[in-house]
């Protein structure tokens, strides 16, 4: 654990977190892109791959996937489940990693929700990726203001 406040906690997991990342992901994905066991088993496996869970009351309810690479750090994906959303978690997650220094990352021109919580925690738009998703929609890239 690395620290308690209103009844949330946070933990960093390694490759054993695998399956618990997995099932997070795929209950606030809904629909979306799915990201399987072996896939966060291979992310974890890889150097300056970190995973920040936070619990409330002791039910893990979302988490942050990070990797860094020299001094730049990448948000790969952010999931909170649907029954803890809107209570403030995706905000500190995302504000808990923000110390990390030079952060960015890419979210979907569809996202409004994630792409209204990346402003309000201080990131600005850097650019845009043509056909990024599977699905051939465009990704903003996003920076966070230093
Ligand atoms: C995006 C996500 C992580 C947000 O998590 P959350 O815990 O619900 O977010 P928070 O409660 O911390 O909200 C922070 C801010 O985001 C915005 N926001 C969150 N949910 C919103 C909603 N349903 N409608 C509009 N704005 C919303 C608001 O600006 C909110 O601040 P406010 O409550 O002061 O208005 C969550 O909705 C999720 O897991 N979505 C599916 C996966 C996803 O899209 N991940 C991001 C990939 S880049």
């Amino acid at each position: 654990m690395t620290g308690s406040k209103n009844g949330q906690t946070f933990q960093r997991f390694g490759v054993e977190g695998a399956p618990l990342l997995a099932a997070l992901h795929a209950d606030a994905f809904q629909g979306g892109e799915i990201w399987d066991e072996a896939s966060f088993v291979s992310l974890l496996g890889g150097a300056g791959t970190e995973a920040l869970v936070i619990s409330l009351d002791g039910h893990p309810a979302g988490f942050i996937l990070t990797r860094t690479v020299l001094d730049e750090t990448e948000i790969l994906t952010l999931a909170v489940h649907p029954r803890f959303q809107r209570m403030g978690l995706g905000r500190r997650l995302v504000e808990s990693i923000l110390p990390k220094g030079k952060i960015f990352l890419e979210v979907s021109v569809s996202n409004r929700v994630a792409k209204k919580l990346y402003d309000a925690s201080g990131f600005v738009q850097a650019g845009v990726r043509r056909g990024y998703y599977q699905d051939g929609s465009d990704a903003i890239v996003m920076i966070s203001r230093i």
